[in-house]
């Protein structure tokens, strides 16, 4: 008899296939989270789940689902699931490494470029037949060539990003919490205490997975050291980042701007304060939003799932 699994979105139809190939399948057909109520209805007798980040997979799930064996989600983070209760039960829970490197860091280039340069503000001002005239500082922005950016999180992410900076001619600087010795040569990048970082940097870039320590990481203190002209990215979660202490640095020209493609609640409501404010460039999490690197993280995520349900090792396991 075929194992069965839920999976908790619509997803493209070659992913599906690859799983009905080998499993009794239930999905959530739309394009909106499942419900609660469904989603711990349907995982009580599946073998496996197929999530994504907006699926909170905690110990209600997971005691709920007795015959679990497998948790797979659709992302590189998995602060979406509890993996100590996981954990307990023995249960293998998988995310998507690798495959979304460059995509990510691509988009984090892009959305600091769109911040320095004010992109986004000029096409508007363009489209709202604002512009008379060229003038000398109309629209001048900061510059990106020879100036400092700081990564905190010298993970594959933060790494990828430095290797565009550099290409940028931009001085490279690194926090983390285990120093990489052996990376500083090899990309050229400089490790730095947070304080000297946050001092020195034009561009902070945030770059570390989401776990309850690191809950505002960067809040009122970490964004009064930062310079006046310097730029906040963050393309990780937005947890990680303390919103209303940023806003304050923000309003107060504490620091010069802020690009965000992530917030702490999702979808970001229209009324959020940051919303408000034109040197803040918004996106809505997108950083691995390419169609090849999507189908890539679909596939693996299915793949996941298939290794563990035939007995085989899981290819990108989060837990051992
Ligand atoms: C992830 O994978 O964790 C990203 O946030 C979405 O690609």
């Amino acid at each position: 008899m075929k194992s069965s699994i839920y999976i908790t979105r619509r997803l493209p139809d070659s992913i599906v296939e690859s799983l009905e190939a080998y499993f009794e399948i239930k999905m959530w057909e739309e394009d909106t989270p499942v419900p609660r109520e469904v989603l711990l209805r349907e995982t009580q007798n599946v073998e496996g789940i197929y999530c994504l980040l907006t699926d909170t997979i905690d110990e209600e799930v997971i005691k709920g689902a007795p015959n679990l064996k497998v948790i797979s989600n659709m992302a590189v983070g998995f602060n979406n699931i509890d993996v100590e209760a996981a954990e307990q039960r023995g249960i293998v829970v998988t995310n998507t490494p690798g495959v979304l490197t460059e995509t990510t860091a691509d988009l984090t280039f892009a959305l600091l470029m769109s911040t320095a340069r004010r992109i986004l503000e000029a096409s508007d001002y363009l489209r709202n037949g604002d512009w008379d005239t060229w003038s000398p500082m109309l629209l001048t922005g900061q510059e990106v060539h020879g100036s400092t950016i700081g990564i905190i999180g010298l993970g594959r992410i933060g790494e990828a990003v430095a290797r565009r900076a550099k290409g940028f001619g931009m001085n490279l600087l690194y926090y983390n919490r285990t120093r990489k010795i052996e990376k500083e040569e090899e990309i050229g990048i400089q490790y730095r205490e947070l304080n000297e970082l946050l001092a020195e940097s034009d561009f902070v870039c945030v770059m570390i997975p989401y776990s309850p320590s690191v809950h505002h990481f960067i809040g009122k203190d970490e964004l009064a050291q930062m310079k006046t002209n310097a730029i906040l990215i963050n393309t990780s979660r937005g947890g990680i980042v303390d919103e209303e202490a940023l806003y304050e640095a923000l309003v107060n020209k504490q620091i010069w701007g802020a690009g965000l493609d992530v917030f702490e609640e999702e979808p970001v409501s229209l009324h959020h304060p940051l919303l408000s404010l034109s040197n803040v460039v918004t996106l809505p999490h997108i950083g691995s939003a390419s169609v090849k690197t999507r189908l890539k993280m679909a596939q693996l995520a299915a793949d996941n799932i298939i290794h563990v349900l035939n007995d085989k090792s899981p290819l990108t396991p989060v837990n051992s």
